[in-house]
């Protein structure tokens, strides 16, 4: 897939994701076959006034890898200025939020506020086109509209790549279903219909397995698949969609040793890169998102709580993981099947139902 002059490799996108897509998150993800990762939205207006905190989150990718650093605002000027700091800061692609649907956005009347004013969004997309160098291709990330009565995905898709957007990814949602709901894709295959050929057009929206990706491209023709919540603890996903796109082989699920090794790097990265104020707060959240749905998991994630240093969160991984090891090769040796252990299917069962297994299916 060729993003304006940018040639994107086979596998899906990783979602920009405010406090998820870091640079650990994203070199994982990347490790693990994503084709490309944005970071989380930036504040154009933060950027450019030099806030410290926000200028140092658009890091670029380890080992060279590209990257695109997405800005949020609604002044064109402003925009403009914070698209060519993602520029110097290596970034390959800039992309303007015109979705997020959070009243701290929208409030300001940016993200998917914006597809309320398509003239102004337009006059946004050729401003940064303006201040960037042909070789750095602008897109917007969109939804399907602002509610039920007022889908203008495909008009205003159009209108965007008019003023010189090259790629669209649309997230499958109105503004005002927030994250809940149904995902609509028709509204995607709308888009790929009005746009011309040569403009990719990303579908996005609650894909979790490999079933969800097929379905996506399927009913919406669309060019690639971007991946959000479904990430996170989940990096295998990207490995098996990068798969199926190059033909090969989908590699069998992880396994706990690789599933242990995983969390473990995806923490030396939070340990290495991660300010000492977040530390604690990320190492928790990540080791939560790679026990879901494991045995022991729900008990381990209360104890990570209580914990208060970074080396003690690591350790209680380190434990828990070892133990799920130990049970798996005990039921080797024993020729039982993995996960019969009643407590784990029946845990599993439960986390089904409720929906927050789809990414891990393998589990149960
Ligand atoms: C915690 C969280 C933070 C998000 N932050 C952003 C963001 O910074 N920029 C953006 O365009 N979308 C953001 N989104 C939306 C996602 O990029 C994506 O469109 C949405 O989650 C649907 O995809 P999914 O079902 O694969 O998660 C965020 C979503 C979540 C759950």
């Amino acid at each position: 897939m060729r993003i304006g002059p940018v040639e994107i490799g086979p596998g899906a996108l990783l979602a920009p994701m405010e406090a998820v897509t870091d640079l650990p998150f994203r070199t994982i993800c990347e490790e693990h076959g994503a084709a490309l990762t944005f970071t989380e939205f930036l504040s154009a207006e933060a950027l450019t006034r030099g806030s410290e905190r926000v200028v140092r989150r658009m890091w670029p990718s380890l080992g060279g890898r590209r990257f695109v650093v997405q800005v949020v605002g609604r002044e064109p000027e402003v925009l403009a200025r914070a698209s060519e700091m993602a520029a110097e800061a290596g970034a390959c692609v800039v992309d303007i939020n015109m979705g997020c649907p959070a009243r701290k956005v929208t409030a300001g009347t940016c993200g998917a506020a914006l597809m309320r004013e398509p003239a102004l969004a337009a006059v946004i997309v050729s401003a940064v086109r303006a201040a960037l160098p042909a070789s750095i291709p602008v897109t917007v990330k969109q939804r399907i509209g602002w509610s039920d009565s007022s889908i203008n995905a495909p008009e205003f898709a159009l209108r965007m790549v008019e003023a010189g957007a090259a790629m669209i990814t649309v997230h499958g949602r109105t503004r005002e279903q927030g994250f809940s709901g149904q995902v609509h894709l028709a509204p995607i295959a709308a888009v790929r219909a009005a746009l011309p050929k040569q403009i990719p057009v990303v579908g996005n929206g609650d894909v979790k397995t490999v079933d969800d990706y097929h379905r996506m491209k399927r009913e919406t023709g669309c060019d690639a698949v971007m991946i959000g919540r479904a990430a996170r603890g989940n990096p295998w996903l990207f490995r098996a969609i990068r798969a199926i796109e190059t033909g090969a082989l989908v590699p069998a699920s992880p396994t706990i040793v690789e599933q242990r090794a995983v969390w473990r790097r995806h923490a030396d990265l939070v340990m290495e890169y991660t300010s000492d104020k977040m530390r604690l707060h990320e190492l928790r959240k990540t080791l939560a998102w790679y026990s879901r749905g494991l045995y022991g998991g729900a008990d381990l994630r209360g104890r990570v709580f209580r914990e208060s240093q970074p080396e003690a969160v690591i350790d209680l991984g380190e434990g828990f993981f070892a133990i799920l090891q130990a049970r798996e090769r005990a039921r080797a040796d024993t020729g039982e099947q993995p996960v019969a252990d009643v407590a784990a299917r029946c845990l599993a069962r439960h986390l089904r139902r409720r929906g927050e297994l789809g990414d891990k299916p393998w589990v149960g």
